[in-house]
Order: C-alpha cells, then structure tokens, then sequence
C-alpha cells in the first residue's frame, strides 16, 4: 500500500516544453479545446495517478487508511496551496469542493447585524450574489451592487478603484468582488483596491473594518501574484479550473484575523479531533481548518491537490504566466483585426487572464458556439443575461490551435 505522497518530484524547466505539458493530459484529439479551464480540468498526469493510487488504498482497507492517513494527507495538500499561494500559514487555508462552496461557507457564517451592508458589483457569479442575497436576507443586513466602470471598451484598474472606494458607506461591512470577471475576462485590480480599503479602516475599529472578499476563480492558476501581495481577507477559489485541481476542490484562503468574523455552517471534524474530543462549543481561536466544512470527503481527490500545486511548480508560475498570456494575446489580436468580431475583452495583460468574450456579427452567441463546434472547436456561452461567446486558451493549447480557431471565426463574416 502507498502510504505517503510522492515527493515535489518535477523539477522546474529551464525552457518549457509546451508539448510535454500538453501530453500530461488525455484530451481528446478530435477537438481543439478553447474551452477546457472554464468549467471544469481535465487532470494532468500526476494528478490522475495520485487519484488512482488514493483510490485504490482506500479500496483497499477503507478505515485502516482513513484513519492513519487523512490528516496527514490532507494537511499536505493544505500546505502545497500554501506554498503555491504564498500564505505563510497553511492553517488558514479550509479545503471546499468548489468556489460556490466557498462563496456560501463564508457568507452564510458572517456575523453581520442589521444596520451593515454588504457591497459588491454588477459583474460577479451567481453563486456570489445569491451567496449574499441569503446572507443578508438571514441577518436583516443590505447589500448593493454597483458597476466598476462606464465603458468596458475604455476602463483603467484607477476606474475600478474608484467605483469601489466611492460606493463604499459607513455601514459597509464587507466588499465581494471577483478577480476575473467571468462575463467578459475583465481582471479587475484586487491589490490596489486592498490598498485602499487598508488605508480606509485605519480610522475604523476592528468591528467595523471593512472585509474584503474576492472570488478569485479565474486568477488562480494563471497569475502570479501571492494571497499576500494581493491583501484581501477571504480569498475563495475553486482548484478545478485553472489550477488543473481534481474536480470538486477548492479552497479559502485568508488572514488570522479575518476567520475571527465567521462560525462555520458545516461543522469541521476529522482534522479537528481534540476540539471533538474535547466537545469544544466554538473553538475560541478560528482558522481554515475549523472552517473546512466537515465530514468525510471525496478524499482521494482533496489528497491528490497537492499533485496538482506540484505540477504547476514543476513548470513554473512564471512560465504557466507567460504562456497563457501569450496565447490569449494571440487570439484577441486576431479577433480585435476582424471587423464581423466585437472583442470585449481587455488586450492588456494588467486588464486580463485567460478569459476571451467576443460577439460575431450576425450570429447570436448560442449560434456561435455550435458552429465552433460544428468546426471541432470548443466554446463557451458565458452564463450571465448579457451573454458572449468564450474562449479561454490554458497551457495544453498551441499557436496553431489558436490560428486554426481564428481562420473558422474569420471564414463567419
Ligand atoms: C467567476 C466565477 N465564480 C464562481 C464560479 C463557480 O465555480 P465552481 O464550479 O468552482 O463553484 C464560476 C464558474 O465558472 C465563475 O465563473
């Protein structure tokens, strides 16, 4: 029986084979895959291999392994986020199934009042809004939703900073935003805005503080910035999408402080057994582990997390950077110099991740995606009422996949 993780076994590489990346994964070859970060991964090699290996263990002697090895395992995979991220306390990182789990573990144990409001924007996931609308519908607090810019087509991250600052009001309790809109690929400035609240709640008392919290789905996994450079309190994060995770992870990462303002809705269990054993009420001192919604999991796929922050070291965050960068530049150049083609998304770097949004002239964007992928490509219709075509180029694509999907929009007009 295998009974500790492998070790960081993938050294890093100098210069990146890309075909190598791309063979990790066993995507099928009669598509080209523009759309395969932006729901759920497909799993790398290692990754496959450790879900394998838990899997047969647990077969194997379900309660002998269990027991001898989830807290271990599992604090692994706590600690290979951590050090991916850049938190310098992995025990402030708890383990969900997704970014929605996160979302709604946060915001249904906030203690909010009546009198506090919650403030987010135009531009976030359902899953968010409705994660407040219950918050604040149990508690009697309010929340608003306001834009973050006038003109996609002309915004500044200073735009952005501003809409936030400005909309904030005395009974502002907490701010939700998201890193990458999933509606159009805008990536929104989240270190700035941190900064800015940070020199806000300098005059305000510890209750009165305002949180920040950021849905950071579609940055996680691409950019290179850590949980502490970026300055927010909750960072909520799915691992199935961009970080090439096993399907149903996620994580929340914040500060010390900030898991003192939430009560867990699912208690925790396995990893916290002295505070069980103990019938401890409400431990006084609150952390990722305590917020880990408890029960026995889909364990052979939370373990096999630590493969996956290990693969994407072995390549590089530069390198992982870089990459989906310039595939994504790519493919906006080609669309922006299409004149039948709206680009919505952002071409800088600093206003954008992996996320395409475009619109075809005459085609609605359902019509769009089927004939993709009538042509053997892959899209996605973004789930939001203004809806547009997606594409979201990850590191198992090339160039010419990139051009062999520019030449069927271009043959659309
Ligand atoms: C911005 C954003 N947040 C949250 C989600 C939900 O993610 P998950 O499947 O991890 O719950 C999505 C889905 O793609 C999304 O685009």
């Amino acid at each position: 029986m295998q009974t500790k993780t492998a070790p960081n076994n993938y050294p890093k590489q100098q210069k990146t084979d890309w075909e190598q990346v791309r063979a990790q994964f066993n995507l099928g070859k009669e598509y080209i895959h523009l759309a395969a970060s932006q729901f759920l991964a497909s799993h790398p090699k290692p990754v496959r291999e450790a879900i394998d290996r838990y899997r047969q263990a647990l077969d194997q002697d379900p309660e002998l392994y269990t027991q001898e090895q989830e807290n271990d395992l599992m604090q692994q995979a706590r600690e290979a986020a951590a050090r991916y991220f850049g938190h310098p306390e992995p025990d402030n990182i708890a383990m969900t199934d997704s970014t929605t789990m996160g979302l709604g573990t946060i915001y249904a144990g906030l203690g909010l009042s009546k009198g506090q409001e919650i403030l987010t924007t135009e531009h976030d996931h359902y899953s968010h809004h409705e994660s407040i609308r219950g918050a604040t519908y149990r508690t009697g607090a309010t929340y608003r939703r306001v834009p973050m810019y006038e003109n996609l087509s002309e915004v500044t991250p200073e735009e952005m900073v501003e809409a936030i600052m400005n909309a904030i009001q005395d009974q502002t309790r907490l701010v939700g935003i998201t890193w990458v809109h999933s509606s159009t690929g805008l990536k929104t400035p989240v270190a700035q805005i941190a900064q800015a609240i940070a020199r806000l709640n300098q005059s305000r008392d510890e209750d009165h503080k305002v949180l920040l919290l950021v849905d950071g789905v579609h940055g996680f996994g691409i950019e290179r910035e850590t949980f502490q450079e970026l300055g927010c309190d909750f960072f909520v994060s799915g691992c199935h999408k961009w970080t090439y995770g096993p399907r149903g992870t996620g994580l929340v990462a914040a500060t010390t402080q900030a898991w003192q303002h939430v009560t867990p809705v699912i208690p925790s269990f396995t990893e916290v057994m002295d505070v069980v054993i103990a019938e401890e009420e409400r431990p006084s001192q609150m952390d990722g582990k305590q917020m880990t919604p408890g029960g026995f999991h889909s364990l052979e796929h939370r373990w096999a997390l630590t493969q996956a922050f290990q693969f994407l070291e072995s390549i590089g965050k530069e390198q992982v950077w870089e990459r989906v960068h310039y595939l994504n530049r790519l493919c906006k150049e080609g669309l922006a110099a299409m004149p039948h083609v709206t680009l919505h998304t952002p071409l800088s770097d600093e206003l954008s991740a992996g996320i395409i949004a475009f619109e075809v002239e005459g085609y609605s964007t359902q019509d769009t995606v089927k004939h993709l992928l009538h042509h053997k490509i892959t899209c996605t219709a973004a789930p939001y009422r203004t809806s547009y075509a997606r594409f979201t180029p990850g590191i198992y694509n090339t160039p010419a996949e990139i051009e062999k999907a520019l030449e069927v929009v271009y043959a659309m007009k």
